[in-house]
Formats: structure tokens, sequence, C-alpha cells
């Protein structure tokens, strides 16, 4: 969800308006997804390096999320989502982890969106993870294979990433999914995400679809 800051920066506004801006597009966005059939959603809200921003708009984010999870999500339970939240839970403030608890047992038995919040969230950190579990389960090297290693993901469920959408034109990855997104698509705008609309994301739909996807192969 890039590009918060620079929406802000352009209304001489202070970041944290564009970070609430940015809570705006969430629900149309997630209407758009459960309409056209998307099973699975993943949102990028935090990552591990986001820690380095300054304190206060680390805070403004905190807060956010807790307001967030109180104002949306019993709207989301009706509309058929299951929540579930990717990354590290160790250093999110309590009540956080407490929001992202009952947000998960609230809409556990959904079945009509999956959708992943990555909170305190890095690829490698995932990667990290998964490793020492499997170190500590006591593999053996010739246990691990790919679909091995793949069960110890935060969320083993979660298929494979078919789409990417990357706002505010930057052309990277940024730690999001490494393993998962071995074979994604990816739909770069320049849009900034507190512009992302319905219509833009109907278009990023529309280029995944008109593509083929060879996985290496001819
Ligand atoms: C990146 O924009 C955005 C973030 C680090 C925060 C995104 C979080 C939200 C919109 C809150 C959503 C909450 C939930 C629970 C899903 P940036 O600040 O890097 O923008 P910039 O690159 O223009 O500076």
């Amino acid at each position: 969800m890039d590009g918060n800051g620079r929406w802000a920066e352009r209304r001489r506004l202070p970041r944290a308006a564009g970070h609430r801006a940015g809570v705006e597009v969430l629900t149309p966005l997630l209407e758009a997804a459960g309409r056209v059939g998307v099973r699975t959603l993943t949102l990028y809200a935090f990552s591990t390096e986001n820690w380095a921003r300054p304190e206060d708009e680390v805070d403004t984010l905190m807060s956010l999320f807790l307001e967030t999870a109180h104002a949306k999500v019993p709207d989301l339970n009706e509309r058929g989502a299951r929540l579930r939240f990717l990354g590290r839970r160790e250093y999110l403030p309590a009540s956080v982890l407490e929001a992202i608890q009952e947000a998960e047992e609230l809409t556990a038995h959904n079945d009509k969106l999956d959708v992943y919040v990555a909170l305190n969230y890095g690829g490698r950190s995932e990667i990290v993870d998964a490793v020492r579990r499997i170190v500590a389960d006591g593999l053996l090297p010739e246990d691990v294979d790919e679909a091995t290693f793949a069960r110890y993901l935060y969320a083993p469920e979660v298929p494979e990433v078919d789409l990417v959408i990357r706002t505010s034109g930057e052309l990277r990855v940024s730690n999001f999914l490494l393993w998962q997104i071995a074979y994604a698509e990816f739909y770069v705008t320049d849009t900034l995400w507190p512009d992302f609309s319905q219509e833009e994301f109907l278009q990023a739909i529309e280029s995944f679809a008109s593509r083929s996807r060879r996985r290496g192969g001819v």
C-alpha cells in the first residue's frame, strides 16, 4: 500500500493523513475483490523494516491498525471475509495483538474471501523462521524439499501468489512474500495508494488475465 506519505506531502498534510486516506481504499478494494471472485488477498501493512521510521509515525500506524480493526472488522465479517495476520507477533503492542486475535477468531469460519494482513512482516524473516522451525523439529536434510519447506511458512494454506500490485511506481519487491511470489505476475502503477480505485484494481486483474504464464516452460 505504497505512496501514502507522498499523497499527504503533495497536499501539504502530515504523513498520518496519507495513511488515513489509505485505509479508506480498503473497503472498496475488498468489495471489488469479492465481486470478481478473488479468493485470497494479502495487504502489506507494516514491514519488519518499518520500525526504522520516526517513532511518532510508528505510533500513528499502530493506533491506525487498532482503529481500523475496530471500525472495519465487523463489516468485513458480515461480508464473509476471513482475516489472518502474517508476520512476527513479537514487538507488536499488546493492544494490537489482542485486536489481531479477536479479528482472527471472529472471522475464522468465513469462506468468501481470505484477507491476509502482513504486519511486522518480512519475507526474509519468514524464511528464517521456517528454517528455525524445521531445525527445531529435527528434520534431516533429505526430508526437506520445496513442499516440506512451504509447510513451515507463516500461512502454509495460502496459495502461491498470482498477482502482485505495486502502487506509487516502485520497481522493487521490498521483502514481500519472497517465497510465494516466485512465479507471480506484477502490475506496477504510478497511482499512489490512497488514489487506488476499484476501476484500477479491475484493470490490474484484466491485465493479469491477458498474460500467458509459462512458468519456465514454453
Ligand atoms: C506505505 O506508504 C504504507 C505504509 C507503511 C502503511 C500502510 C498501512 C495502512 C494504509 C493502514 C492499513 C491498515 C490495515 C490494518 C490493513 P509510505 O508511507 O511508504 O508512503 P511513501 O512511500 O509515499 O512515503
